[in-house]
């Protein structure tokens, strides 16, 4: 096919042989397939900020750091050069995960790196050499969900003992090719130590994967990994081949009630700072 625009770099530097066809427009990138030498590939085309959806941005981005401080400074500003160092990051965010992912043992696409707002990756196929379909087109056996499942909750495990929860993980980003399910679209993923939505996500994600799971699998419904695991991983005691039985006692902690109460009395004062704020903004309008 004629060689879309945003693809003539990688093939003018070699990195590309010949573009297949295109597989997917998402709501954030175009996804085609090409040739690599002897292999096909999948290659992600990163759409401009400004033609994205992605609403919100900011809470995933917290706790991300800029490589240099101009850097960070000038994104913080969103000056120009600052949107444009914002744009790369967020780039360069999914190729970042990825290699990071991979090391971990959690089974992505294997990356091959990201040039010009395009990233090269494995293309995952299912055992006949097809495109792997995404699990929200396929329907599985009980067995086969029990034993899925319990792959993505290791994998979640690792990625958060690698420092990353994936924050929009769901059936639509797992693809089921011949040896289980591969985790794909990691832009968003967030820093599981840095960032103050870190659990919430940790537990959407996990609570995704085991609705899906569940509808073939109805037992699963009952497990609550993640509580388990993010109990573990602030206390330091989660490691990637720590084994998790997917039960957490919450009374356990409920029951702390110093901790519960030093939490409502600093909300208390953050709320009466917030007052004072807004008031003594209002009197400065004056
Ligand atoms: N490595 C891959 N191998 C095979 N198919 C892939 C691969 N990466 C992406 N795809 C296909 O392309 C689709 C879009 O990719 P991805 O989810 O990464 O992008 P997106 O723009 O964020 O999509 P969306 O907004 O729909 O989630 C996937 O749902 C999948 O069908
Ligand atoms: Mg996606």
């Amino acid at each position: 096919m004629k060689t879309p625009k945003r693809l003539q770099p990688l093939v003018d530097e070699g990195l590309i042989d010949e573009v297949i066809r295109p597989l997917m427009s998402g709501k954030e990138a175009d996804v085609y397939i090409v040739r690599c030498g002897d292999d096909v590939r999948c290659a992600k085309i990163y759409k401009e900020a400004d033609k994205r959806s992605f609403k919100k941005a900011v809470e995933y981005r917290e706790g991300r750091k800029g490589r240099n401080s101009r850097r960070t400074r000038a994104m913080e500003k969103g000056s120009n050069y600052g949107r444009q160092e914002q744009e790369q990051a967020w780039q360069n965010a999914e190729v970042d995960a990825l290699f990071r992912l991979a090391n971990a043992g959690v089974r992505v696409p294997t990356p091959y790196g990201c040039f010009d707002g395009v990233l090269l990756m494995e293309l995952i196929t299912d055992e006949a050499g097809y495109v792997a379909p995404r699990l929200n087109d396929v329907s599985l056996t009980a067995e086969m969900a029990t034993a899925h499942h319990a792959l993505v909750m290791k994998d979640v495990q690792r990625m958060l003992c690698a420092g990353l929860i994936h924050g929009d993980l769901s059936e639509f980003n797992v693809l089921l090719d011949h040896t289980g399910p591969v985790i794909i679209d990691l832009p968003q993923a967030v820093d599981a130590a840095a960032n103050n939505n870190a659990k919430r996500m940790l537990l959407r994600d996990v609570n995704n994967m085991t609705q899906y799971y569940g509808q073939f699998s109805p037992a699963l419904l009952t497990s609550k990994y993640a509580q388990e695991m993010w109990l573990k991983f602030e206390s330091g005691d989660l490691l990637p081949d720590t084994v998790l039985t997917g039960q957490f006692v919450e009374s356990e902690h409920s029951a702390d009630i110093e901790s519960v109460l030093a939490e409502i009395q600093a909300a208390f004062e953050e709320e009466q700072e917030r007052k004072a704020r807004i008031q003594a903004e209002t009197e400065d309008e004056f």
